[in-house]
């Protein structure tokens, strides 16, 4: 709608001007190497150099910078303010993680509409988020903001996430843009190491990495960020196949590529680059319109546009994506933000929204004769382990603010406050590291006194995330010790993890009565739990990346190719460990609940559809009822997965292609159904040029309440 208002800026803009509408400096705080200097972004926001800010907060600051670039700069152009608001801003939700893990879309588009409203009265224009790398790499501390191994399920939430941020008008006070990331591939880090080579084919690229941002950009996301990682020996930020061809030709994207934090400097250490300047050619002319942090177009781009290495189309065009979006968040006709209604505390119904999310997002590894929920009006309830009394459950990326202010809370409190008959006692056993191990006989002594015992054990926020990988997944130090030491008492006790990526579960599992997967639960993190111990809110949650029985084993992942020698234990010639059972601890999909469900066989509504039929928009419904089998109300998560037997690419042993999370009451039954259409049941080659493959052929159909499941029917492709 501003085209002609943006073409008539671009004309008065000088080449400096249309340079630092590609800069983005940071404010304040740093997420990545170095120190901001804001003394360097006021000066550049009053010269017309600065185009953006990153890691600025607070409506009154926000605005006092903003009237710099506004009122003193030359065109008073304004600036577009970015931060990481990854699961909330002042309420924190689950980790993305978890969110994944509710298999229930609408609890990230919450969690969206929650941090929009925080984090847009506050001067925020735009989050760097989602995060929809997907990975299979538990290594790898970013799993942590992922929605794990599936991209179908990655491509639900990316595209709930967006929505959740962006609602329909992106100029509304309670809105800001979403930022697909990282493009493309970063999950598949060689190692799980971050910021680590990977090297994918076409084919995998297309079907694995890439349907998640083509989701997100179907629900309108706004912008996208390069990753940190080579694609096939190239930087994603000078991808030209990735930035351009694919993003901005073929799918027609039409917003902003924002560089990674110094990654357009990057690519020098990358060897790709031979200076600043090459770098400055290469990512501007890959299709990056954005440079956060480093300042290699602001500082080469003049001289590279006169000597002809950067064409003035492609400045002109990254600028204009600048404006654009700068024009449809409203900030030319509304550049600040009202300082009296600036959020400045979680309100009651977003607290009850992140803890409605925490609970949902829980996932019951195992629940051994029913020994939850528990009983609140138990005698005696011992809470041990070194997260039971810990404000620290928020997870990676959380706001500096929320940090300090708002910070989790306990499930001792929790507990404390759900089970007000019982005496509740308390002992940490062992600290968050696992080194200290003087409070076991403590925690000993309580469990033996107490009726039952919650043990909550797991991963500290800080050692998830980015640049928090880890080469072992067991529980931290001797936490295990302290599990084991609880075990021995022989009274009845249950673990809650609380951890940012899938850990390998060690000998403890066979001790352990009851397992709760509680993720790092983010603000309401006591009362989620709670809910969930004692069955306010009955478990649903199924989780969205496997758990390995050891790191030897990794990559281990429901959706892997088909082998020619697949596993068989009687034949010592298949593929296997010989010092491991075949396939994860826990695999994609699993999660109990505390009632049973039936689920049936898959049933199509026709068993035979031609591929040109397919290609012209037509669908195969698959129906399929689901019962509670149990005495109580649960949740139920439907998953449908196919197998496409045989094709001209290897395919997945299964890929999920839908799921539905039900309630139902004691006896009650349902039916599900579901589409499969093209996209489903087709596939991407390796053809660069990006075809979508429909073959004629069976193709398996299953259903199920985990992705082990065998319920089956075959739809054949003619
Ligand atoms: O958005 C993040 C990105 O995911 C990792 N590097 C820093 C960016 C901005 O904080």
């Amino acid at each position: 709608p501003d085209d002609d208002r943006i073409a008539a800026l671009l004309e008065r803009m000088t080449v400096e001007e249309k340079l630092g509408q590609l800069q983005q400096l940071s404010w304040a705080f740093a997420t990545g190497p170095g120190n901001p200097d804001n003394k360097k972004v006021e000066e550049a926001a009053r010269a017309g150099r600065l185009g953006s800010v990153l890691n600025m907060f607070g409506a009154k600051d926000s605005n006092r910078l903003q009237r710099i670039a506004v009122e003193k700069s030359r065109l008073g152009i304004p600036l577009l303010f970015g931060l990481d608001v990854i699961h909330g801003c002042l309420t924190t939700f689950p980790i993305p993680l978890a969110q994944a893990a509710s298999f229930d879309p609408a609890v990230t588009e919450r969690d969206g509409a929650v941090s929009a409203k925080e984090a847009r009265s506050n001067g925020v224009h735009w989050t760097f988020s989602p995060m929809m790398d997907v990975t299979r790499e538990p290594r790898w501390g970013r799993i942590a903001e992922s929605c794990g191994e599936d991209p179908y399920l990655t491509a639900e939430f990316a595209a709930a996430k967006v929505r959740g941020y962006q609602g329909e008008d992106l100029a509304a006070a309670d809105r800001v843009a979403a930022c697909a990331k990282h493009f493309a591939a970063y999950g598949g880090a060689e190692g799980g190491r971050d910021y680590n080579t990977v090297d994918v084919s076409e084919s995998r690229l297309r079907n694995l990495y890439l349907p998640p941002f083509q989701a997100a950009l179907d629900a309108g996301a706004a912008t996208v960020m390069a990753a940190f990682n080579t694609v096939g020996g190239v930087p994603a930020h000078g991808h030209s196949h990735l930035l351009t061809e694919i993003l901005k030709e073929e799918w027609e994207f039409d917003g902003v590529v924002v560089s990674d934090w110094n990654g357009v400097r990057e690519l020098i250490a990358h060897g790709f680059a031979a200076d600043a300047a090459d770098a400055a050619r290469l990512s501007l002319n890959a299709g990056l319109d954005l440079e956060m942090v480093s300042t290699t177009l602001a500082d080469h781009g003049e001289q590279l546009l006169q000597e002809g290495r950067i064409p003035q189309e492609r400045l002109d065009d990254a600028v204009t994506r600048v404006l654009r979006l700068k024009s449809d968040l409203g900030l030319f006709d509304q550049p600040y933000v009202s300082e009296s209604q600036a959020v400045e505390a979680p309100s009651r119904q977003a607290r009850a929204a992140a803890r409605e999310a925490a609970a949902r997002s829980m996932v019951l590894l195992k629940n051994d004769q029913g020994t939850l929920p528990l009983d609140r009006a138990a005698a005696g309830i011992a809470v041990v382990g070194p997260f039971a009394d810990s404000a620290d459950l928020l997870g990676t990326w959380t706001f500096p603010g929320a940090q300090k202010k708002f910070r989790s809370g306990k499930v001792l409190d929790a507990v404390r406050a759900a089970a007000r008959g019982a005496e509740v006692t308390y002992a940490r056993g062992v600290d968050p590291a696992g080194k200290d191990t003087s409070g076991i006989d403590e925690a000993v002594a309580a469990a033996e006194a107490a009726e039952v015992t919650i043990v909550v054990v797991g991963e500290a926020p800080a050692i998830s995330g980015e640049a928090a990988v880890r080469s072992d997944l067991g529980l931290p130090g001797a936490q295990e010790k302290l599990i084991t030491a609880i075990a021995e008492t022989g009274r009845p006790f249950v673990v809650v993890l609380v951890n940012g990526r899938p850990l390998t579960i060690g000998d403890w599992l066979d001790r352990a009565p009851a397992v709760l997967e509680a993720w790092h639960p983010g603000i309401e993190a006591g009362h989620a739990i709670a809910d969930v111990l004692f069955g306010t809110v009955a478990p649903g949650g199924k989780l969205p990346a496997s758990f390995p029985r050891s790191v030897g084993q990794i990559p281990v992942h429901y959706n892997h190719e088909s082998s020619g020698r697949p596993y068989a234990a009687d034949n010592k010639y298949t593929s296997k460990y010989l010092d491991l059972p075949p396939g994860p601890q826990f695999p994609f999909g699993h999660g109990l609940s505390y009632t049973t469900f039936a689920v049936g066989e898959p049933r199509l509504s026709t068993t035979r559809i031609d591929a040109g039929a397919l290609r012209g928009g037509d669908t195969v419904e698959v129906a399929v009822d689901v019962r509670n089998t149990g005495k109580r109300a649960g949740d139920e998560v439907v998953q449908l997965y196919v197998h496409d037997l045989a094709a001209s690419i290897t395919q997945p042993v299964r890929r999920l292609r839908g799921f539905r999370r039900v309630t139902l009451r004691p006896g009650k039954s349902r039916t599900v159904r579901f589409r499969l259409g093209a996209g489903d049941l087709g596939f991407w080659t390796n053809d660069p040029k990006g075809e979508l493959r429909i073959e004629p052929g069976p193709i398996d159909v299953y259903a199920g309440n985990s992705s082990t499941t065998k319920a089956k029917a075959t739809l054949t492709i003619g």
